[in-house]
């Protein structure tokens, strides 16, 4: 089974994705929890020329192949031996992050860039794609606030440009009903948690 999870920044992925990657071990199941960009070495290598701050004349289709390329090595050495061997894989970010941020937000457009990642992804698609749904002031302002986080080259994209990537992913979630879960990621802790399980078991169950 393959688990993405999407959302703008500071929507509390990572901490739900923590507790969920508890909770399966402990119910005896293997997982992986991997990331985008990243997961491999050669795809953490791609990750700090992507997301560099000092990168700021990068063009946005060089930015959209390097998402694809670093997904491409992640699929191939990480995501399809996991899956082969029947582990959960959960992936902080996963082709959607490519089609609201790139697609979206700096309109390449959403079908061109699902276009060039369709080598990458070799037409591997999630089981289930939980979304992270928040406002971006909300988002923005957690990440200002966490000090441990460390704001990257996209965090510095003004308001306009989370707000339509937040917009393309509602537009992704209406496009994919059935892999796409929405959660409401202004509610506490816990609240979004609970919606998380209750998503995964569904899938479960229905294995
Ligand atoms: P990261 O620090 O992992 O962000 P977060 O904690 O919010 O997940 O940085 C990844 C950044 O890259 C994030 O701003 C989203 C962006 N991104 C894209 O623009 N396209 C992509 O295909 C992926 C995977 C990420």
């Amino acid at each position: 089974m393959f688990i993405t999870f999407e959302g703008g920044e500071g929507s509390g992925k990572s901490t739900a994705i923590k507790h969920l990657v508890n909770f399966l071990k402990e119910n005896g199941y293997e997982v992986v929890l991997t990331r985008e960009p990243g997961g491999t070495p050669i795809s953490e290598e791609i990750r700090k020329v992507i997301l560099e701050k000092q990168n700021t004349d990068m063009d946005p289709w060089t930015e959209a192949l390097l998402y694809a390329a670093a997904r491409r090595q992640h699929v191939v050495e990480k995501i399809l031996p996991a899956l082969k061997k029947h582990q959960i894989v959960l992936s902080d970010r996963y082709l959607d992050s490519s089609l609201a941020y790139q697609g979206g937000a700096r309109e390449l457009g959403i079908d061109e860039v699902l276009k060039i990642n369709e080598v990458a992804t070799g037409g591997l698609l999630p089981d289930l794609t939980i979304l992270f749904d928040l406002d971006p002031n909300n988002g923005l302002k957690r990440i200002a606030d966490n000090e441990r986080r460390e704001v990257n080259r996209l965090d510095l994209e003004k308001i306009s440009f989370h707000q339509k990537v937040r917009a393309s992913f509602l537009e992704l979630a209406k496009r994919y009903p059935e892999r796409y879960v929405i959660i409401d990621a202004s509610k506490n802790e816990n609240e979004v948690y609970e919606e998380v399980l209750s998503a995964v078991k569904n899938v479960l169950r229905r294995r």
